[in-house]
């Protein structure tokens, strides 16, 4: 396991002296909620189970939600006792379709599914964070929503939420949100202002040849030299057609054709995946692809069928948002070393549809702990992160909320 950010100065370990008594006392809690969710995963928009469990700790607390929204998400509803903002928390709730490795006593009892990539402590996290905030509501300034999202992994449900209009009635004015971090170890904190997470796109490509005999090329369009040709071509996109200050991604990752050593294929199959921050390359980058395909078919006669899909755009953090949180964590970390300014990867995420309506800032929270073995990267079979980062998340949370809840 490696970590993105390799520093020996960075922290290993949780300093839990910031955590106020009555978070800290919620610890045993939070691990048996993120437990209980583990056990069961659900896969995109069939979070039913997942959905229950949160409906029934929000009338258990008595915390006004609503259900069923894009299907299987909620929204939690949070008045404070004094004037102030409207604020939002998201957490994603959904699993992935993995087989878990795990040989714990929580490990998933679904079959094919898992929580492997921290969803189940993102929903405990806000379970908490929406606990603390009912139970302390007098003191609150404005109101917080909590929004419970299904279908992060795809095909992605903050956007119908969005379309439901959990960011309206009242209307949200900021958003955060948190993803658990196995690249960072634990007591770091990764943030920036901007970019933190890439633009998620995907395309598939068939290449239409004509096939025939292996020993008779001249009568045929080779459809697997075209599609050759294709691959290497895209790979200037990022070498020479951007800037090389900006960062970008095209990936091949599948490559089909032919059935026999001695017959020319007639057709190729390609599908790939396209990673950016800026989003002005939104459309440069797409129309290099088929540019580049349509160019390289036309000069051997082939023909080709490309679907394009934009999946989220890059997640960009509101700058006066991510210094709210880049604040809060220094000071609960209490060293200035947990905080990884700088923090950045090409994974995307459907925070990002949030954040292109309101401003906000999603971050890090590294959850890594390589001396207990819980250091397997996100998508991983034995993907686990260290549990003592539950009641830091809430903290986190719960400050950010103060910190910014009266009007100014
Ligand atoms: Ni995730």
């Amino acid at each position: 396991m490696t970590f993105a950010i390799n520093s020996p100065n960075l922290p290993n370990s949780l300093n839990l002296d910031n955590i106020r008594p009555q978070i800290k006392e919620l610890q045993p809690n939070l691990v048996n909620w993120r437990r209980s969710i583990h056990k069961r995963p659900e896969l995109g928009f069939k979070e039913e189970i997942t959905a229950e469990f949160i409906a029934k700790k929000l009338r258990e607390w008595s915390i006004p939600h609503q259900t069923g929204i894009a299907k299987t998400g909620i929204v939690a509803l949070i008045e404070g006792g004094k004037p102030g903002k409207v604020q939002a928390i998201r957490a994603d709730i959904d699993a992935l379709p993995i087989q878990e490795a795990n040989e714990v006593p929580y490990r998933s009892q679904h079959d094919g599914k898992m929580h492997a990539c921290g969803h189940d402590g993102h929903t405990a996290i806000a379970l908490g964070t929406a606990y603390y905030l009912a139970q302390n509501r007098e003191e609150l300034h404005g109101t917080v929503k909590i929004i419970f999202q299904p279908a992060e992994e795809g095909p992605g449900g903050a956007k119908p939420m969005i379309e439901s209009g959990v960011l309206e009635n009242p209307d949200v004015e900021q958003i955060i949100g948190l993803h658990l971090w196995n690249n960072l170890p634990l007591g770091t904190v990764g943030v920036r202002s901007g970019a933190l997470m890439a633009a998620s796109e995907r395309f598939s490509l068939k290449i239409i040849g004509r096939g025939g005999h292996g020993a008779m090329p001249d009568q045929t369009v080779d459809s697997i030299v075209v599609a050759s040709q294709i691959v290497s071509a895209l790979q200037t996109i990022v070498s020479r057609n951007i800037n090389p200050l900006d960062s970008a991604v095209v990936t091949i990752g599948e490559f089909h054709a032919g059935s026999s050593f001695n017959v020319i294929a007639d057709s190729a199959f390609l599908s790939g995946t396209v990673r950016y921050f800026n989003p002005l390359l939104e459309s440069i980058i797409p129309q290099r692809i088929e540019s580049i395909i349509s160019g390289i078919c036309d000069s051997h006669g082939a023909r080709y069928d490309l679907d394009y899909q934009q999946l989220y755009p890059a997640t960009v953090n509101d700058p006066r948002m991510a210094e709210l949180v880049r604040s809060v964590a220094e000071e609960v970390l209490e060293t200035p070393m947990g905080v990884v300014p700088e923090c950045q990867t090409m994974g995307g995420e459907d925070m990002s549809f949030f954040l292109q309506k309101i401003p906000g800032c999603y971050f890090f929270l590294g959850s890594a702990n390589p001396e207990k073995g819980l250091a397997f990267p996100h998508h991983h079979p034995r993907f686990d992160f260290d549990e003592t980062v539950l009641a830091m998340g809430v903290e986190i949370f719960v400050r950010c909320i103060e910190a910014s809840g009266k009007n100014n």
